[in-house]
């Protein structure tokens, strides 16, 4: 199977200030040591990757205390260059809204809006095609569904999550190409299960110890897959389906919760 790389455009964000302070997910435990030079390391690998890889990748500044704003994949939903800002459910995230709104009116959008609902941006909504994956349970609101709908003017897929351990979408689901998806099956509820098979009926599968690795914390450009190197089975399925499959160390990012699709924003415009 051929497959043909997409030039993509990523806004990502300098763990200056990465540390695990609080938790707000079950990945999160403030008492374990976190090493900011080792963050650092692993987010610049994955950035000059993507860089080489021939991507446009522009940059946030990062804001010190806000430990989190390295996982720029939640600050916004950017879709035929409409920006919709996130809205977060924690305190501890909240200030990083107002970087986002200003770094999409300075550059340009047309159309900039901060969400009405709790709306983690690409963390919970991931663009496939035409259409717009949507992830709630425990993050975003499911109202937050219809909003975007309307924003975008996109038909979206609502699905509910079921595992605290996959509290994103983009850590249970990966877009690999545009009517192309893996995820893993476990982490959504019955309905969502039977959505997902009626709409992907050859999505691949990903079994919990590979979901578990963060192996659908992916980002694809339609031909390259850069992912965690902590699976064990992905790498080869990817391979089978025509993908080059480039693997990275992300263990101190997941330490809070992320790898490599957290630290990137898809800016379409
Ligand atoms: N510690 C962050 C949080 O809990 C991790 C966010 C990961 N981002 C993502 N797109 N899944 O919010």
């Amino acid at each position: 199977m051929s497959r043909i790389a997409r030039p993509r455009h990523y806004l990502m964000c300098k763990p200056t200030f990465f540390d695990v302070r609080y938790s707000i997910n079950p990945w999160m435990d403030p008492s374990l040591a976190t090493s900011n030079s080792a963050a650092l390391g692993q987010w610049k690998w994955v950035h000059d990757l993507l860089v080489d890889l021939g991507h446009h990748v522009e940059h946030i500044q990062p804001i010190p205390d806000l430990p989190d704003m390295v996982f720029a994949a939640n600050g916004a939903t950017v879709v035929d260059g409409k920006a919709l800002v996130a809205r977060f459910r924690h305190a501890e995230r909240a200030d990083e809204a107002p970087a986002y709104v200003e770094w999409f009116r300075r550059n340009g959008f047309r159309e900039v809006r901060q969400a009405a609902y709790v709306n983690e941006g690409e963390g919970d909504f991931l663009t496939a095609g035409r259409h717009i994956l949507a992830g709630s349970g425990f993050r975003s609101d499911p109202a937050a569904c219809r909003e975007v709908a309307e924003f975008f003017g996109r038909e979206v897929l609502a699905l509910n999550l079921v595992d605290p351990r996959f509290y994103h979408l983009d850590t249970a689901l990966a877009v690999l190409d545009d009517d192309e998806i893996m995820y893993n099956p476990r982490a959504f509820c019955p309905e969502s299960r039977d959505l997902l098979a009626q709409h992907y009926p050859d999505a691949l599968l990903v079994d919990e110890e590979d979901a578990l690795g963060f192996g659908l914390n992916a980002v694809s450009d339609g031909l390259h897959v850069v992912v965690s190197d902590k699976v064990v089975r992905l790498g080869a399925q990817l391979a089978e389906r025509g993908f080059h499959v480039i693997g990275t160390d992300t263990t101190e990012l997941m330490k809070s919760g992320g790898s490599v699709k957290c630290c990137t924003l898809e800016i379409r415009r």
